[in-house]
């Protein structure tokens, strides 16, 4: 039988990373973080001085293991750099069967925004990982700067910078972000990340 493929969307930083991490580590596959395709494109076109809501196919086609290995990839101006990327259906094409091929032989945990409803739509089990965009921008805010305290302003511009990525990613034409009719959705605003995983982990029990 074919190997087990989960599937992890959600909108930016409501904790899927976390998640499928875990659950691939508890299942022993394979994790696939497919937003650091989106946003090793990105990087080529910004750093050959293009505007990334340019046409990207090329920069797409040409895209290499090295390239996923960079640690420039999770900085601001390329989270919106992989979001005008990500709208372009060509781009996405050139991407579609390396997220396919990864998971083929051995099965893998996938995080990303159209992983249950293109890249595998007979995903074993998918999950929709959500929370409130200041739940969200608190995160990521800790993810970066660790302890550190947070204006006012400050939380209220990521607030905005993470409403602004997910209504680009869900109200674009191609593959937007949107939970499919059979991924179970966490809600995760009130949870810790080991009550994610076992919720998660109880449903995969119960499906497969
Ligand atoms: O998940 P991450 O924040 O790293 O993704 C960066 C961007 O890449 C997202 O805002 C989205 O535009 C795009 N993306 C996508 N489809 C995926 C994964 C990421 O469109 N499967």
């Amino acid at each position: 039988s074919r190997p087990l493929v989960i599937a992890v969307d959600g909108p930016a930083a409501a904790g899927k990373g976390t998640l499928a991490k875990a659950l691939a580590s508890r299942l022993s596959l394979p994790y696939l973080d497919t937003g650091l395709l989106y946003r090793a494109v990105a990087r080529r076109m910004i750093d050959a001085g293009l505007d990334p809501a340019g046409d990207a196919s090329a920069q797409a086609e040409a895209l290499e293991q090295e390239d996923l290995r960079r640690s420039d990839l999770r900085v601001p101006e390329i989270d919106r750099g992989a979001s005008l990327v990500a709208s372009q259906p060509a781009v996405r094409e050139a991407l579609l069967e390396r997220q396919r091929v990864f998971a083929a032989q051995t099965g893998a945990v996938v995080d990303g925004r159209d992983i249950g409803t293109v890249v595998f739509p007979d995903a074993d089990v998918k999950f929709f990982i959500t929370a409130s965009p200041r739940a969200r921008a608190l995160r990521r805010h800790r993810q970066v700067h660790g302890d550190a305290a947070i204006t006012e302003a400050e939380l209220d511009a990521a607030i905005a910078e993470i409403i602004a990525r997910d209504s680009r990613d869900s109200s674009r034409d191609t593959a937007p972000l949107v939970q499919a009719a059979d991924a179970l959705l966490i809600e995760t605003d009130e949870l810790s990340a080991e009550q994610v995983l076992e919720k998660a982990h109880e449903e995969i029990r119960r499906r497969i």
